[in-house]
Order: structure tokens, then C-alpha cells, then sequence
């Protein structure tokens, strides 16, 4: 009964739909595309990905999403005890800023973990420092950490290693760079496997 009561909403909805479409209600005409702006358009159809943060530097300086404006944003989470996709990420991102010479000034790449329990500011320091001297390490509370990962769409979770101690983990994570605009507007993303060399030429594009 349910079901022949919907089938038949459908059809009528399908009929309604063709007679509209036959007088011309349902297809848009070029002139009304044009009237909405092309970037309205965009950002009502893209998620959004970035926005503000609130978190503390390698120095243990609180910093927010504010501080980098006027500066590009190469964004990536982690967390120091990464046994391979983090070194072999930020390696990658290094590489490309040594590729990027004295433009590499105008980027602020951050790196930003999803184990603060582990990662306190000094960890986080000595650890980005053994990849490239501008990379700048965040942490934060758990809470700030998982406001900044939801904002840019980051997935984490901890997984205790068996027979282990409580410290004994490691951090599943989403491995992806982001780039941000020096309005902290969403730019581009990098894969895990996107080369230096793709990575600077892209950044190029932009700077
Ligand atoms: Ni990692």
C-alpha cells in the first residue's frame, strides 16, 4: 500500500517535471545562469575546507589561523612518532621548498599533529627542525587539535598497539597537504605520493 502510494507520487512527480520541461519552467535559460555569480555558484556547491584555528607553536606561543594571512598555508597533520607517510611528507614538502628558492618566503608550511598527548611543543620543535628550518610544528589541547583536523576535513584515530603500554600507538591519519590562499581560502591539495617537483611547480602557479 505504502509503496504503491509513493510509486505513485513518482510518476506524478515525473509528469509534472516533463510538462514543465515542454513549456520551458525547467530548464534554465542562459540569462539566469549569468545573473549568479560564478563564485557564489562555487562555494555553495565546494565544502569548505580550512578555516580558523587556535593552537600553540613549537615555542609554545599561542597562534591562530590570523597570524599566516597575507602568507600562503602549506597545511599537513601528523604527529612525530609517524613511522613513514610523516618523514616521507615532509621530506617531500622540503624538497620542494628548497626548490622554490627565496619564494619560499612568501609559504608558511605547517605541520600540525593529531598527538598532542605526545607532541608537546619542544618534541614538535626538535622534530620539524630535522626536515626544514621554516617549517613551523603546532599542537594544541585535544580539543583545539580536533577543531583544527575537522575544519580541513582531517580524519585521525589512535591505534594501541597489542601486548602494548598505554604510550604504546600509533595514529592512523589522512595524509594529504593542503595549500591555502594568504586569505586562508582552500587553493589545492597534495596527495601522499605527489612528487617535490609537481609540488614546487604547482606552488608556482600560485605565488
Ligand atoms: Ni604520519
Amino acid at each position: 500500500m505504502r509503496f504503491s502510494a509513493l510509486a505513485r507520487w513518482g510518476i506524478l512527480g515525473v509528469v509534472v517535471i516533463a510538462i514543465s520541461a515542454a513549456l520551458g519552467f525547467y530548464v534554465h535559460t542562459p540569462s539566469e545562469v549569468d545573473l549568479v555569480p560564478a563564485r557564489a555558484q562555487q562555494s555553495a556547491e565546494a565544502p569548505t575546507i580550512g578555516g580558523p584555528f587556535t593552537l600553540l607553536d613549537h615555542d609554545g606561543k599561542t597562534v591562530t589561523d590570523q597570524d599566516f594571512r597575507g602568507r600562503f598555508m602549506l597545511v599537513f597533520f601528523g604527529f612525530t612518532y609517524c613511522p613513514d607517510v610523516c618523514p616521507t611528507s615532509l621530506t617531500t614538502i622540503a624538497e620542494a621548498l628548497d626548490m622554490l628558492g627565496k619564494d619560499a618566503g612568501k609559504i608558511a608550511p605547517l605541520f600540525v599533529t593529531v598527538d598532542p598527548e605526545r607532541d608537546t611543543p619542544e618534541q614538535m620543535k626538535m622534530y620539524v627542525g630535522h626536515f626544514h628550518p621554516s617549517i613551523i610544528g603546532l599542537t594544541g589541547s585535544l580539543d583545539q587539535i580536533d577543531r583544527a583536523a575537522r575544519g580541513y576535513r582531517v580524519y585521525y584515530a589512535k591505534v594501541m598497539e597489542e601486548d602494548g603500554g598505554a604510550d604504546d600507538y600509533l595514529m592512523d591519519h589522512t595524509a594529504i597537504t593542503y595549500l591555502m590562499g594568504p586569505d586562508g581560502e582552500f587553493r589545492a591539495f597534495f596527495s601522499h605520493d605527489t612528487t617535490p617537483q609537481e609540488i614546487a611547480q604547482r606552488l608556482r602557479e600560485f605565488l
